[in-house]
């Protein structure tokens, strides 16, 4: 039986320092997907509906726990006073599971990709009778982790530093991704007893295995793959992590029916919603807050963040939409479009090079090429109303606050400053002046300019 959900408390360990981040920002802070490695860790965490969910912090670390507060309001910080390793930093949240009789699951801050399935085989393992449960994966070689002592049947018998392992124990399979499961009972009655470690006079955690034997608990071990217990220490495994990321993001767009014309070019956030049946040209990156409806058509070289697209809407190519833009069904908004915090009816066109900022577009209404909504005047911005069949001609400027009512034209190269009654035409022009002959006058005087020059010597 897996543990009734109540009976669980999580422990996320981030009060390291993450020295090799070479950051003004904690590490956990850094983003992955668009969202802080504590927050996806804190997410996973959450869906699992702990009875309580602590974070073990070092001192100063606000940021960390402001960041916590925002994805799971519920988290309990506790302030680990000195890295003394592992084991200490567990003890510090000790008052999350004294007195408790469920599980204790310990995550790292710094392991954003680990999955709720592979989290679920350790909970479950220490629900089947396990004193304790560690995730193990098989390390590339040359990495330096914790190693993975098991018996014959599987069995785990002890970690053992890859510092302070022999030769058997560094050929073990499996590495300690640092991931386990242990019921508050071990964690009451052994972690007491972990003492400094010889080399490093550091308190380890994964010294709770062998305490755990010897005093009677069986040990079992769960495996995941390497992509989804990369600890990031550094640039790189950001970098490393961001790609696995990436990897995943794109194959469940396309197991949810979206066609990606080119998946590795095609970039996710951590909340990307794609329909079905959404295609997605080359070179597309989606930032944070994007719902994209079914049959819609991104084509290459768009950004878009914090927008909602409609069912059967046509954006880019080239087209860059910012928070708030809110496209309507069909609507079109081609290349070199950006479109903030506006929202366009259903089968409005902005087709192009053209900026809509703080607006609200009607229903079928055409915006002319180069058409701007002037929002802001260095102080304050304003909203622009444009009602629905309207025509909006090429290189019109909307100076905001402005509206424009259904069925209105605009002339092109209109500076609209003043409102714009229903089905009428708006145009300011400077009225056309021809001069017959000019281009000949001004041709002879040019050319003759420059033969004078060159025979000067000045060319
Ligand atoms: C740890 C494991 C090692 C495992 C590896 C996987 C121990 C002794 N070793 O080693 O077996 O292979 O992770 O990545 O557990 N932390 C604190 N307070 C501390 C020390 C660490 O909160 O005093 C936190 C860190 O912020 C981090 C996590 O615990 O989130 C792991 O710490 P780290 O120093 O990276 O441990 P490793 O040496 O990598
Ligand atoms: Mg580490």
């Amino acid at each position: 039986m897996p543990p009734e959900p109540q009976s669980l408390v999580v422990i996320v360990l981030a009060a390291g320092q993450g020295t090799r981040m070479r950051s003004g920002t904690p590490k956990v802070l850094h983003e992955v997907g668009g969202l802080a490695m504590v927050r996806h860790v804190l997410r996973l965490a959450t869906g699992l509906s702990p009875a309580r969910l602590g974070l073990v912090l070092a001192p100063g670390m606000e940021a960390v726990a402001a960041a916590a507060r925002a994805e799971a309001p519920a988290t309990e910080v506790f302030i680990q006073e000195r890295a003394q390793g592992t084991a200490d930093a567990v003890r510090a949240a000790q008052a999350l599971f004294a007195g408790h009789t469920g599980t204790v699951l310990v995550l790292y801050g710094d392991t954003p990709l680990l999955t709720r399935e592979t989290v679920l085989k350790l909970t479950k393992a220490v629900g089947e009778g396990a004193g304790i449960a560690v995730l193990g994966f098989e390390a590339r070689p040359g990495a330096e982790y914790g190693h993975l002592v098991q018996s014959p049947s599987g069995d785990l018998e002890a970690i053992v530093e890859h510092a302070e392992a022999d030769a058997t124990e560094r050929a073990a399979r499996l590495s300690n991704s640092g991931v386990m499961a242990f019921t508050a009972a071990l964690a009451t009655s052994e972690l007491p007893r972990i003492a400094r470690s010889a080399r490093k006079g550091e308190f380890y955690l994964t010294d709770l295995v062998a305490l755990a034997r010897a005093a009677g608990h069986r040990a079992a071990v769960a495996e995941a793959d390497e992509a989804e217990v990369l600890g990031i220490n550094s640039r790189a495994d950001l970098a490393e992590a961001e790609a696995a990321f990436q990897a995943r993001a794109r194959a469940a767009a396309m197991a949810g029916g979206a066609t990606l014309l080119d998946p590795d070019t095609v970039y996710f956030a951590h909340d990307t919603v794609l329909g079905r049946d959404v295609t997605v040209g080359q070179n597309v990156v989606f930032g944070p807050g994007v719902v994209v409806a079914d049959e819609v058509s991104i084509r290459p070289f768009c950004h878009l963040e914090g927008a909602r697209v409609a069912r059967g809407a046509v954006v880019g190519p080239f087209a860059r939409l910012r928070p708030g833009a809110d496209l309507g069904e069909s609507v079109h908004v081609g290349n070199f479009c950006e479109i903030k915090k506006a929202r366009l009816g259903p089968g409005a066109k902005v087709n192009h090079l053209t900026y809509i900022g703080d607006a609200e577009i009607g229903a079928r209404t055409n915006i002319g090429a180069g058409t701007i909504t002037c929002n802001y005047d260095g102080f304050d911005k304003s909203l622009t109303r444009i009602g629905a069949d309207v025509f909006i001609g090429s290189d019109t400027l909307l100076i905001a606050p402005v509206s424009v009512g259904d069925g209105a034209y605009t002339g092109s190269g209109t500076v609209v400053t003043k409102d714009v009654a229903p089905n009428t035409l708006a145009v300011t022009r400077p009225e056309l002046k021809t001069v017959e002959g000019w281009p000949a006058k001004f041709r002879a005087r040019k050319t003759r300019g420059k033969a004078e020059r060159a025979q000067s010597g000045g060319e």
